[in-house]
């Protein structure tokens, strides 16, 4: 017979040492770096952020803490702060810039989330973890975010005894420093706890949109599953629309050869589609993906419910080896929907 155990009955004791072997990137991040991040050209913000992570990164352990600009220029410079904060939206980077400092830095260095570190105070102890991490030469911090008076009281006294021991840090955020709390708890009540907290850090603010969706069009307002066919008559009166539901459409292209799909679109000036959804078998996506293309050759304007184009691929799909191809055909369906819902012309 198989032995039995029960976890209720486990109560694992776990070292300081142990907990902190854990405080390292995710595997999603145990490979990036600074080199690997491409900012966006039309977001200067981005290649400012790296340009400051690598100075930042330069600057740590070095005996003046403030890197070369410290050495040089000493006193005359108003010390740079111990924190590097990382503000910004959804899929900017952040978690990866933050990973690829961590990567870049001497040891011993620790990276977690946030609510990993009000963790290891619980384990540890405040003195304890305090103790522990004043010997470390950085702390990474992803995801900062105060949920209630007590982490902010927590993090603010932390953050300023690490920093006042010498310690480097930087964190992530989609909330500024001296904003956090705002709407979860009474926050004005500890504003001299925040702001302790948000004296520690040098902002770098990270604009531009997720990456994973980085150059698309946006989606246009969805329309009604009732109204489409009303709509599109309404609007393009005397021409050749073709009305298809969108799994129907996505079985028949399978049995159709992709070399016929510019016959298939013959004589149709306009395409009705009901309830786009997400595509998840590869072969059937890689399909629609011509369709899609040849559509767009022939310029063909669509009014679609359902699922924007954004959606149409799975998040595997997109980031696995056709994600050009998926990429380009969520853009190329994104116009045209612009142009069949919106009145857009395409260039
Ligand atoms: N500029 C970029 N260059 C390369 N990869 C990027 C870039 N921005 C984001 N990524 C990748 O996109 C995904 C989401 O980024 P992430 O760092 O998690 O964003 P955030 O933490 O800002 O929400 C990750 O896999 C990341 O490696
Ligand atoms: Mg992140």
């Amino acid at each position: 017979m198989a032995p039995i155990q029960h976890l209720t009955h486990r109560t694992p004791q776990v070292t300081a040492d142990e907990l902190l072997a854990g405080f390292h990137p995710s595997h999603r991040f145990g490979e990036v770096s600074f080199d690997s991040y491409r900012p966006d050209p039309s977001q200067p913000s981005q290649s400012e952020a790296v340009q400051r992570l690598r100075d930042f990164a330069a600057g740590i352990g070095s005996a003046s803490g403030g890197g070369l600009f410290g050495r040089i220029f000493g006193g005359r410079r108003p010390a740079a702060k111990a924190g590097i904060y990382l503000d910004g939206g959804f899929g900017v980077g952040k978690t990866h810039l933050l990973a690829s400092l961590w990567h870049a830095a001497p040891g011993p260095k620790a990276f977690g989330t946030f609510v990993e570190y009000t963790n290891l105070v619980g384990a540890l102890s405040f003195r304890k973890t305090v103790e522990v991490l004043s010997g470390y030469k950085l702390v990474c911090i992803d995801e900062f975010e105060l949920d209630d008076p007590g982490d902010t009281v927590l993090m603010s006294r932390l953050m300023r005894e690490l920093s006042d021991a010498g310690v480097k840090l930087a964190a992530t955020s989609n909330t500024l420093p001296g904003s956090l709390g705002d709407g979860r708890f009474a926050a004005v009540d500890f504003q001299r706890e925040i702001q302790v907290l948000a004296d520690q850090f040098d902002v770098a603010r990270i604009d531009g949109e997720d990456y994973r969706h980085r150059g698309l069009p946006q989606a246009p307002e969805p329309i009604g599953d009732g109204e489409l066919e009303e709509y599109a008559s309404s609007r393009y009166g005397d021409r050749t629309l073709a009305v298809d539901d969108f799994a129907e459409l996505v079985r028949h292209l399978s049995s159709v050869h992709p070399s016929r799909y510019r016959q298939l679109l013959d004589g149709i000036d306009v395409l009705v589609l009901h309830n786009v959804h997400t595509i998840t078998e590869q072969s059937l996506a890689l399909r629609f993906v011509v369709l899609a293309d040849r559509l767009y050759d022939k310029d063909v304007p669509i009014v679609a419910s359902g699922a924007p184009f954004s959606e149409l691929f799975t998040q595997e799909m997109l980031a696995g080896g056709y994600m050009k191809k998926y990429f380009r055909a969520v853009s190329r369906l994104t116009a045209l929907a612009r142009e069949g819902q919106k009145g857009e012309v395409l260039l």
